[in-house]
């Protein structure tokens, strides 16, 4: 595929002299895209000359090669029905007579549980892998297909020879549901989309102060009380800046309906992880059975309301403590047949134990040193029944503190050195460090962008820009490195359509980091040539998505007198307006068709400000960019 590249190249002279006047206006040479439209960018692609093409009759198999492929024949065949209209049947090998085959067999030499090969010659294609991995070679075939193909009733797949596999056995995302609640079609999406990019675990973060959403038979009361609470803060975390909703809110999700999505997920080789808070993020809990709170007849609670940490957790004194958590985790573990059961442990306040007869007394008797030691004899206990059912803990980094479980998996959230910290412990470890991958932070500037929290900045170039395995660990050490997620913290995504904008289009960047080594991974490759194909692609499916600004300019102010600004759409097919007037661009204002040329006379400045229009009619915030014909300031000529 032959992508024009465009780029502004603005010449930004006359810096010292006011008088030189010059234009100069890159446009970059003409590039095949390597990674033929595959996100996230395979491991090895061999281009080869010619295209298979399917038309309407054309004498084409799909071909299994055996039972355990069919699955994969039958996705293919209606992926060409439904995206194309294209009836192409399915037939065993043996059966085949068709001139042109595509076939998908298990019987190739690839060692990786997850990796595939995919052959594309001018009248035959063979997927190769066995279970995820012929999957994941589905997924780049459809892939190749919609990027390459621009007609209905006809596809055409370039010939290639791609071998894959991915960098990470973990990779995934954190979608929590205790702060704000989604429908099950909408968790089933997600895992669509998902297994889409090849990521494989959805980490569910079922239990918050805020709200308890998951059914537990034993204790009715976590669904009848802690799954509601009387009224959410508006918008804002900070509680003196918080008004109230005034508005019941909650939900859960039944046996029944986690048990369809686990089975949904598996079927698309996406892992669910459960999470379940403890000690800390309980008040939900609390306030159904207050009887495991610290001291005597402790409470009442009430179900969270306003955003932050609070103090009341559960007593790691009292043995019922201990059972009711093991009753859960029972239930939990029957409903979810992952290796990893995730146990929370973040955010702890020590403020109750340190005041408690009952964790003073397990202090004293178990000699531990402090309140920190107490909660590490919290989770090493935990641990120890996790591990008799067959399965393994992942903790938030605080499970650090006061010793680690002896297996423990860290989910590193804080800064980098927990991690490395854990793995000098020879402890496995996930990355999700909230100064690149937490998607509750900001793509854009927070003027413009929906609210977020704080001030936290992650935009698709600083997560994609993210190497998860930090510098300086030995080989060994590295291999404890075992993946990447992004958290989803949700107190400020009270809809779905919310949490697609903070996904979309950050989930692509993350997936690449998850999959793809860093040798091969490459900015420009990413976000002017695949991700536009893909945005194209996920604009027809009625997903929210945060529309990149246009490819080529920046909000920052230029000096000189002669400009030329060249613009590309970072969604294919989609539209740059643009303005000189100062106001937001809109339908109404110049629509961009070739590079603009802006001259500014000496002493004047001009501002061009544009957005990017998709075909659904999905808008992106506006960028600005000012021309100055004036010396620049002196201060920034240091530079
Ligand atoms: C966290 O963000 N408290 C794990
Ligand atoms: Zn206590």
């Amino acid at each position: 595929m032959i992508i024009k590249k465009l780029m502004i190249r603005i010449a930004a002279l006359g810096i010292l002299s006011l008088g030189a006047q010059f234009i100069s206006v890159t446009a970059r040479a003409e590039q095949v895209d390597r990674n033929l439209g595959i996100i996230p960018a395979p491991l090895s692609v061999t281009s080869l000359p010619g295209e298979f093409r399917i038309i309407v009759d054309d004498d084409v198999a799909i071909v299994f090669g055996s039972a355990s492929a069919h699955k994969e024949a039958n996705l293919f065949r209606d992926y060409l029905y439904r995206a194309y209209g294209l009836d192409v049947p399915v037939v065993g090998k043996k059966r085949c007579r068709a001139g042109k085959t595509i076939s998908f067999t298990t019987d190739c030499d690839i060692s990786n549980p997850e990796g595939y090969s995919l052959t594309v010659h001018e009248s035959e294609i063979e997927v190769c892998g066995r279970g995820a991995g012929l999957f994941y070679g589905l997924q780049s075939l459809m892939q190749m297909c919609s990027t390459a193909t621009t007609h209905r009733e006809q596809v055409t797949i370039p010939c290639a020879e791609i071998r894959d596999e991915p960098r990470y056995s973990y990779r995934g995302i954190m979608q929590d549901v205790g702060y704000h609640i989604y429908p099950v079609s909408f968790i089933k999406k997600q895992i669509d989309l998902l297994a889409r990019y090849k990521m494989n675990i959805y980490h569910w973060h079922l239990t918050e102060d805020h709200g308890w959403r998951i059914e537990i038979k034993k204790y009715p009361r976590l669904t009848e009380i802690s799954a509601y609470r009387a009224q959410t803060c508006i918008s804002n975390y900070d509680p003196e800046l918080c008004g109230m909703d005034s508005t019941p809110y909650g939900g859960y999700y039944t046996q029944e309906e986690i048990r369809d999505i686990v089975a949904y997920a598996a079927e698309r080789h996406v892992t669910v992880i459960p999470e379940i808070e403890l000690p800390g993020h309980t008040l939900a809990v609390l306030a159904a059975y207050p009887e495991l709170a610290c001291g005597d007849n402790p409470g009442p609670f009430k179900v969270a309301e306003t955003w932050g940490i609070y103090e009341d957790v559960f007593c790691a004194g009292k043995e019922a403590t201990f059972h009711f958590l093991e009753d859960v985790l029972s239930e939990v573990m029957d409903l979810f047949p992952s290796k990893y059961i995730h146990i929370g442990g973040d955010e702890c306040p020590k403020t109750r134990w340190k005041n408690c007869p009952y964790c003073q007394r397990r202090i004293v008797d178990n000699h531990l040193k402090d309140e920190y030691e107490l909660q590490s004899y919290f989770i090493k206990r935990i641990e120890k029944f996790v591990k008799s059912k067959g399965r393994r803990i992942i903790g938030w980094d605080e499970i650090l503190e006061g010793g680690l479980a002896p297996d423990a998996t860290v989910m590193n959230w804080r800064g980098i050195n927990e991690g490395i910290k854990a793995v000098q412990q020879a402890h496995d470890v996930i990355m999700a460090p909230s100064e690149y991958v937490y998607f509750d932070y900001l793509q854009g500037p927070r003027d413009k962008e929906p609210l977020a929290i704080g001030w936290g900045f992650n935009p698709i170039e600083r997560v994609y820009a993210y190497n998860p395995t930090p510098e300086g660990l030995t080989p060994e050490q590295q291999k404890h490195i075992i993946g990447v997620e992004a958290p989803l913290w949700t107190e400020h995504m009270d809809t779905h359509r919310k949490v697609e904008y903070m996904l979309f289009p950050r989930l692509m960047a993350l997936a690449e980091i998850a999959w793809t080594p860093v040798e091969i991974k490459n900015l420009t490759n990413f976000l002017e040539v695949r991700l536009p194909e893909h945005l194209a692609w996920l604009d027809t499916t009625r997903t929210v998505y945060r529309v990149p600004t246009p490819i080529g300019m920046r909000d920052e102010t230029l000096y000189g007198s002669e400009f030329t600004v060249s613009l590309k759409a970072p969604v294919k097919g989609a539209e740059i307006y643009y303005n000189f007037d100062g106001q937001e661009p809109r339908e109404t204002d110049y629509l961009y068709e070739k590079p603009i040329r802006i001259i500014v006379p000496p002493g004047e400045k001009r501002e061009i400000r544009a957005i990017v229009v998709t075909p659904s009619g999905k808008r992106s915030i506006s960028t600005t960019t000012v021309f100055v014909n004036n010396p620049k300031p002196a201060e920034m000529h240091e530079d």
